[in-house]
């Protein structure tokens, strides 16, 4: 089965086709992180703005490869109509959580596409979806064994899972307040580095040498609690604090490396103490945060352990496919509507 994938949920527009939940065809993000860069961080009226300009140029693209090498660009909305009817078997589409305006253009766009071509339409939950880039271009023979323990940091969720199968998923706890990627943008920001996020932080930690004994200390946040809950806004608090008695340009490195110590601490220390209370086989890890090259270090070896690629981690519309693939279902296009606070916990 092929799917035709759309993710508008945050500040990307994002088309993909994936056959079968597994194998990528076309995988096409637009980002509109220089415009954020330009009013210090994003802007929904400025992301949903941007997203109207790209969603139709972005899904030419991701459907151009059954064109035979047309431009993308040339070839007109019947034509498109044509690539679907012709190419695809199901629409997919993110409906929530994320930013009203942006998630209404992905939604409204899917919604007409799949009225135009008689195609179903599978809505799916953004950060349930997240996980399943561990499916993508994998190879079937070292697959994930279940019962697996599933962590998703992104830049608005830290959320862990019990995935007792493909489909059936339960939210064992999350964040209480900042989200592990908040903490990243938000901290990042304090040292100066704009609208990096975290690649900024994990750029500066790499230049700072770990020889040298840190005199930086910050908390672990809800390290020693018993619930499988997390809390970076006192992380963010802590940084600040420390920045203004001993923040500079000859600390700002070392600053960056204590803080990804602090927050992969925190999320390896907590998933692993999941998968021994559940048993688990495989530790499952996506969102923008599992990009970090010191997080995904700090995995690896304890059972068995997946993360897709990096550019698999940040939002792409491959993973909606595959979620819609593996664990979606059809709906009626006119009940299919922007859900912003769609729950990521009663699932
Ligand atoms: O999943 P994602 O692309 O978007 C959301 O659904 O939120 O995640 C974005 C988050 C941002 O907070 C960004 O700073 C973080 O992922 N991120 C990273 C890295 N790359 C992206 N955090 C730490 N290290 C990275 N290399
Ligand atoms: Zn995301």
């Amino acid at each position: 089965m092929r799917i035709l994938a759309i993710e508008t949920s945050c500040d990307e527009t994002a088309a993909a086709v994936v056959q079968d939940g597994t194998k990528i065809i076309s995988n096409i993000v637009a980002s509109s992180t220089k415009m954020h860069e330009k009013y210090g961080g994003i802007v929904p009226e400025v992301a949903a703005r941007e997203q109207l300009r790209f969603v139709i140029p972005v899904i030419k693209e991701a459907l151009a490869i059954f064109t035979k090498g047309a431009m993308s660009l040339q070839y007109s909305e019947q034509a498109i109509r044509q690539c679907v009817n012709d190419h695809i078997d199901s629409i997919a589409v993110t409906v929530g959580p994320g930013l009203i305006g942006s998630l209404l253009v992905g939604v409204e766009t899917a919604k007409t596409i799949a009225y135009i071509t008689g195609k179903p339409i599978i809505p799916v939950n953004h950060v349930l979806a997240h996980m399943y880039a561990n499916f993508l271009d994998f190879d079937l023979k070292i697959s994930p064994s279940f019962p697996a323990i599933s962590l998703v940091a992104s830049g608005g969720h830290t959320e862990l899972y019990l995935m007792k199968s493909m489909k059936d998923l339960i939210w064992l706890g999350g964040t209480l307040d900042d989200a592990a990627g908040e903490c990243f943008d938000k901290t990042a920001r304090l040292l100066g580095f704009g609208h990096g996020g975290g690649l900024a932080i994990q750029n500066a930690a790499a230049k700072y040498s770990t020889k040298a004994k840190s005199k930086i200390h910050l908390p672990r946040p809800m390290l020693h609690d018993d619930t499988l809950n997390f809390s970076f806004s006192g992380l963010k608090t802590a940084v600040m604090r420390e920045w203004k008695k001993n923040g500079n340009s000859n600390t700002v490195n070392e600053f960056a490396h204590e803080i990804q110590e602090s927050i992969s601490d925190v999320l390896v220390e907590k998933t692993l103490r999941a998968a021994k209370k559940y048993n688990a086989q495989s530790i499952l890890l996506s969102g923008g945060v599992a990009a970090n090259t010191c997080l995904r270090k700090k995995f690896k070896g304890v059972i068995s352990f997946f993360t897709p690629s990096v550019e698999l981690c940040t939002d792409n519309a491959a993973y909606i496919a595959s979620y819609a693939y593996f664990r979606g279902a059809p709906a009626e296009w006119h009940n299919i509507t922007a859900i912003p606070d769609l729950s990521v916990e009663d699932i």
